[in-house]
């Protein structure tokens, strides 16, 4: 239920149309049964691409490019606010639980959605939409600055919000800081645009009770979208049963892991295969299996020394004379003495 809703609201991404440019906010307040604390997430997006994030765990505004990191004063700033804000935004989950006597044993979820456009002809628009529990609920009127109820729900509590909430605070944030910001950011990313920075790569193997894995791990590049896939044989691919998700790093750039079971066969090879805009032609690498035979060296030495041990112990129970390991060790020897060649 929850991503379903989590998909309703986030399915229209603005539209960019040339020479118009958009900063959006998307935050979602999410409050879970058994957690005391609701999850906070915010997600910046400029022309419609993540830029940006915040949430609840790190209290920290961060930054997904690298140039956008120079802005480091202008990003503790964020973070302040964005701390505000969340507290902000709470109480706005709280408040609507209450009104609509929602129980804290259910999940819920809250989402804001902000907006502001820079026109080509130096105008400027923006938008704002709240929704509660993955319906849309609320829809900004910047205009005649209030928020106007969408659904038979909101119309019960739209009067009330609007006092509480005073919808002022939002029109000034479209209008002013949300601009500035948006002008403070456009000059800085259009050089990122043209900056690629290429992958580093680490393939590795891991041994578990589900048999081996292959672990391809590809980091600190940019931009975002990369492939990577296991190759075997150098024709055939091996599809991961675990969806990889490109992550971000602190420093703008982006990571991703991809593993694949695999069940060692004689003479077989694997390559871990990386395709990123940042390369001239696809980098492979091909997985060395020597680290593993280390493997194959403790696994029966180890398991050597635990039968040595089993039986230094059961000597030990022996000559204590318990009667039951007495008897079970006697039959043992004799079944296993050699039959008398007479
Ligand atoms: C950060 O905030 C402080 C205090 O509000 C302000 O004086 C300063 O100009 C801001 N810096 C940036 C880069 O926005
Ligand atoms: C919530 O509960 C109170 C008291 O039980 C009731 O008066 C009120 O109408 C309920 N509100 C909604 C939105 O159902």
């Amino acid at each position: 239920m929850l991503s379903v809703a989590l998909l309703l609201f986030s399915l229209s991404i603005p539209a960019v149309y040339c020479g118009s440019h958009s900063l959006q906010y998307r935050i979602a307040l999410v409050s879970v049964p058994g957690y005391d604390v609701p999850q906070y997430s915010v997600v910046m997006y400029i022309d419609g691409l993540q830029y940006g994030r915040y949430n609840s765990d790190t209290q920290c505004a961060q930054a997904l490019a690298p140039s956008l990191n120079a802005l480091s004063e202008h990003i503790e700033n964020q973070t302040k606010y964005a701390q505000e804000y969340e507290v902000w935004q709470r109480h706005r989950l709280n408040f609507l639980m209450g009104f609509f006597n929602k129980s804290k044993g259910d999940t819920h979820i809250y989402q804001r959605k902000c907006a502001c456009e820079l026109h080509e002809d130096g105008t400027i628009g923006g938008y704002e939409e709240i929704a509660f529990d993955g319906k849309e609920f609320f829809i900004f009127d910047k205009e005649r600055v209030v928020y106007v109820p969408v659904t038979q729900e909101a119309v019960m509590v739209s009067h009330l919000w609007n006092i509480r909430y005073d919808p002022t605070d939002s029109k000034v944030y479209v209008e002013n800081d949300c601009i500035e910001n948006l002008k403070l950011y456009l000059p800085i990313i259009s050089t990122d645009l043209e900056k690629k920075v290429p992958p580093k790569v680490k393939v590795s193997s891991s041994e578990s009770e589900s048999g081996t894995k292959l672990h391809c791990r590809v980091y600190g590049f940019y931009p975002r979208d990369v492939e990577v896939k296991w190759i075997k044989n150098g024709r055939d691919e091996i599809h991961s049963e675990e969806a990889a998700q490109i992550l971000p790093n602190p420093d703008g750039t982006y990571q991703i892991r991809v593993s694949v079971g695999v069940t060692p066969e004689e003479g077989a090879t694997y390559s871990c295969h990386i395709d990123h805009s940042s390369l001239e032609t696809p980098l492979v690498v091909p997985f060395e299996p020597s680290k593993r035979s280390i493997l194959y060296i403790i696994i029966p030495v180890s398991a050597a020394l635990l039968l040595l041990l089993l039986l230094f112990l059961r000597a030990q129970q022996f000559k204590k004379g318990d009667p039951f390991v007495l008897l079970a060790f006697e039959r043992e020897t004799q079944s296993e003495q050699p039959v008398p060649i007479v």
